[in-house]
């Protein structure tokens, strides 16, 4: 889906598809070099992450596995809370693995920081976090992030696998939703 056929809804563009596709390129040479040689696990959460990892797993030019978590946390709707119950569990053993977490955003930080100690306790030999975008004034769990794609606003935002109530995750782009889109002021 491209922003015109979301005019509506969206109210200011944040990344581009070109962006998006430019920045991946960069960030999948840097994790090649800086993996010297090492066959990563790429470990994605699911759903958000799945338009992310396909497209920057696609960029790199080594050997790589993947798999998958489904992750919820508890708490209230609007604020996600450190306490974090796994919903799809891993498939592969990540003990002695180099993993990479690809993910969409880093907003609190709260799932991450959770995932990170999960895989440090299951025997991961080294972890990496790559993210297409993180906003640095939402951050309350302060998070190693090696690969940041573009540093947003504290905006809420669809698109790239990003959702709002389930819909514009197959937006090409990045975009503010509108606040009157989810009830909130014009
Ligand atoms: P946190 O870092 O634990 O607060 O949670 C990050 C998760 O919240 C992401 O994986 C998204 O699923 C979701 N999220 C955070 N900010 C946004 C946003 O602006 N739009 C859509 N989903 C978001
Ligand atoms: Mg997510």
């Amino acid at each position: 889906m491209e922003f015109d056929d979301v005019a509506d809804d969206i109210e200011r563009v944040v990344v581009t598809p070109e962006d998006i596709d430019r920045r991946l390129i960069e960030m999948a040479r840097q994790l090649e070099t800086d993996l010297s040689g090492e066959t990563p696990l790429l470990i994605g959460v699911l759903t958000g992450a799945v338009t992310m990892m396909a497209d920057f797993a696609r960029h790199l030019r080594i050997p790589v596995t993947m798999d998958w978590m489904a992750l919820s946390s508890y708490g209230n709707n609007t604020e996600s809370s450190g306490q974090v119950v796994v919903i799809k569990d891993l498939t592969e053993n990540v003990s002695g693995r180099h993993v990479v977490i690809v993910e969409d955003i880093i907003d609190s930080g709260n799932t991450l920081s959770w995932l990170l100690g999960h895989l440090e306790n299951r025997g991961a030999a080294s972890i990496k976090i790559l993210t297409l975008l993180r906003k640095p004034d939402a951050m309350v769990v302060d998070v190693p992030v090696d690969y940041v794609g573009f540093d947003i606003p504290n905006d809420f935002v669809v698109g790239y696998g990003l959702d709002y109530a389930g819909r514009y995750r197959h937006l090409r782009g990045v975009g503010v939703l509108k606040p009157a889109v989810y009830g909130g002021e014009a």
